[in-house]
């Protein structure tokens, strides 16, 4: 690639198919749907979709500007618009990436597990057990490393010929899949509770602060925003794309995604008469119950169960690999190193930190509360500040490919005022949290 200047997407929609796959993956095809029927159902839906609005897409924006603007890994695209001061910002972001991909891989590592054992056995009808056997260990750590094989084998092959190319042929899948599932879900009998108790509008669990707290830090995970994975990938697009539209577009469908599958979980988990079980976990939910209750259902219940955790798998492959090429993109420029030599030694790496994560599954939630509870939205709060106040005419940038008035001063003032107080509220209160874990994992 040296010397032909930097890689590039081959279209627009493959660009957004690739950003879609990012966003789209284990955050909200679990963790959504179990979030919003813990609190307040639709009440919840409404403020994590107003979260989106107001906070995540002024920063999706912020990020595919900056991104685009520099046409460099973030490191260098903070360097290139805010001077040396501001690269220790993409420090974090890379430190995200190695922390984030490490765990989730872990998951992604069960999920590939749980797809590829029932094609063969069909689900236990003890998914409890199972799950303690499976869930940590050496198994944990060899299908933690499985999968970051395959998502090295992605991105080594680059940004065209591997990230876009995949994202083309298993995006449309999931979408279709999903909807299929969720028609599904809608015959079963009894499954109507289950919408019940996904959707019902309880207004007082909204006004909680700390649910406050969840849906925001949620909304930057599902989005992958706060880590400079949007902003990595837009790096390698030209002028011609309408970042407002495409913000749009993707936001819209990772919330999509999120919701339908709500819509498939809650009436299979009542339908089954399960609800009792689902428990005070979200890996509870989606690697326990939802697995007993496609025992229960047969022949039927295996191959809606495979389908269900098949396109998890995608999901998972998709955004690890954008986690992965953070790192990547920023190892090439950085080293001027190539692709694969950078892409397997940081994979590897990756790898490594994600091992202790196989073997304790309390270190693993406590990674995923101290990453997206906190480096996400601390991402996200320097970012909006990069974007509004200091980058030199961002509004001139964004405005590239698009047309007529995008209401850019409505987003700058978001950036500016609205977005960092937003987001020093929710960081404020998730580190009183994340302190109280952090200190009962490591103390006494
Ligand atoms: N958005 C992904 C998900 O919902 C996770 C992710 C976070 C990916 C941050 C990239 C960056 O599963």
């Amino acid at each position: 690639m040296a010397g032909t200047g930097r890689e590039r997407w081959t279209s627009k929609s493959g660009f957004i198919l690739a950003a879609v796959g990012s966003a789209v993956g284990l955050g909200n095809m679990w963790r959504f749907s179990y979030l919003a029927a813990e609190n307040g159902g639709a009440a919840f839906v409404v403020l994590y979709l107003a979260l989106t609005l107001i906070v995540g897409l002024p920063v999706m924006l912020a990020e595919l500007t900056l991104g685009r603007g520099a046409g460099k890994s973030p490191l260098q695209a903070l360097g290139h618009y805010g001077g040396s001061g501001w690269k220790p910002l993409g420090g974090l972001f890379i430190a995200a990436g190695f922390l984030i991909l490490g765990y989730y891989s872990v998951i992604a590592g069960w999920t590939l597990r749980y797809a590829i054992e029932a094609l063969v056995t069909g689900f236990s009808g003890d998914a409890g057990e199972r799950f303690s056997a499976i869930a940590s260990g050496p198994a944990a750590v060899a299908w933690h490393v499985g999968f970051m094989v395959v998502t090295v084998a992605v991105v080594a092959r680059g940004v065209s010929g591997g990230i876009e190319r995949l994202a083309q042929i298993l995006m449309p899948a999931l979408f279709a899949v999903l909807i299929g599932l969720a028609l599904y879900a809608s015959t079963l009998e009894g499954g109507g509770d289950g919408y019940r108790h996904y959707l019902s509008f309880d207004l007082s669990e909204v006004m909680r602060m700390d649910v406050f707290t969840e849906a925001a830090g949620q909304a930057f995970f599902s989005l992958s925003l706060g880590m400079g994975a949007m902003l990595t990938f837009a790096s390698y697009m030209d002028r011609s794309h309408d970042l407002p539209q495409e913000s749009g577009i993707i936001a819209a469908a990772d919330f999509g995604v999120a919701f339908v599958a709500g819509l498939v979980v809650f009436p299979v988990i009542f339908a089954l008469g399960m609800q009792e079980q689902v428990g005070g976990s979200t890996v509870g939910a989606l690697f326990i119950t939802l697995p007993t209750a496609f025992h229960h259902m047969g022949a039927a219940g295996t191959v809606v169960g495979i389908i269900f955790f098949g396109a998890l798998v995608v999901g998972a492959l998709t955004s690890a690999i954008s986690l992965l090429e953070v790192v990547v993109s920023s190892g090439m420029d950085a080293f001027g190193w190539p692709r694969a030599r950078a892409t397997w030694i940081f994979g590897g790496a990756i790898a490594l930190v994600g091992i202790p994560a196989a073997l304790d599954t309390d270190l693993l939630g406590l990674m995923d509360q101290v990453a997206g509870n906190v480096l996400l939205v601390f991402g996200g709060l320097l970012l909006s500040i990069f974007v509004g106040w200091v980058m030199e005419d961002p509004i001139g940038e964004v405005a590239h490919g698009t047309s007529g008035i995008r209401w850019f001063g409505l987003w700058r003032t978001l950036l500016r005022y609205v977005v960092p107080v937003l987001l020093g509220i929710v960081l404020w209160n998730s580190l009183g949290a994340t302190w109280t874990a952090l200190v009962g994992y490591f103390g006494s």
